[in-house]
């Protein structure tokens, strides 16, 4: 059921820049439009190196106080992630570019799944984006 849900709200946001097989966050209850995140390399590199990517969303609420991206690891039927990075952003803002940041990589395994999520203080999640590369999901 979830993965019919999955197709079907992923074929309502066909306008998105992003890496190949991404998703939005129903899984982890986390309903919000989907923005462009690209990131390198794909399929990401080994423990300890890099991931760059690149975040931009526009259109968004200026309101914002304290706005941060979330960058989340999760393994597979987990609810919560093996590792999180906190990135502060500017707030009141209505768009971001981002480009060139990057987290370290700390996969140990081949499943796993990879969140982005721009978070405000008082708004809540603001956008929200997955890309799953479980060894069970058919699109891998
Ligand atoms: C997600 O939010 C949209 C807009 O508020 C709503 O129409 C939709 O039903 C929600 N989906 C789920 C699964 O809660
Ligand atoms: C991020 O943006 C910069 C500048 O536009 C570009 O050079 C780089 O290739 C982009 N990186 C990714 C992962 O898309
Ligand atoms: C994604 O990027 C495109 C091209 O820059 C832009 O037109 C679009 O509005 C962006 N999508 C979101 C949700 O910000
Ligand atoms: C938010 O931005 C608006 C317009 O730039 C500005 O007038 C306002 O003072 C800003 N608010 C905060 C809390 O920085
Ligand atoms: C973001 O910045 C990059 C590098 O300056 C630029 O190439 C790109 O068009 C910008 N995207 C948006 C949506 O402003």
């Amino acid at each position: 059921m979830n993965k019919i849900l999955v197709f079907i709200l992923f074929a309502m946001f066909p306008i998105v820049y992003a890496n190949p097989d991404y998703a939005d966050c129903l899984l982890y209850n986390i309903n919000t439009s989907i923005t462009n995140v690209t990131f390198t390399p794909d399929p990401p590199s080994p423990l300890g190196l890099p991931l760059l990517f690149n975040y931009s969303i526009s259109g968004i609420s200026p309101t914002t106080t304290s706005t941060s991206l979330f960058v989340e690891f999760f393994t597979e039927n987990s609810n919560s992630p093996f590792d999180a990075h906190i990135i502060q952003v500017p707030s009141n803002v209505t768009e971001l570019n981002l480009t060139d940041l990057y987290v370290s990589m700390p996969i140990l395994t081949n499943s796993y799944l990879i969140m982005f999520a721009l978070v405000d203080d008082s708004i809540g999640y603001i956008n929200c984006v997955t890309f799953p590369h479980f060894s069970s999901s058919p699109s891998n």
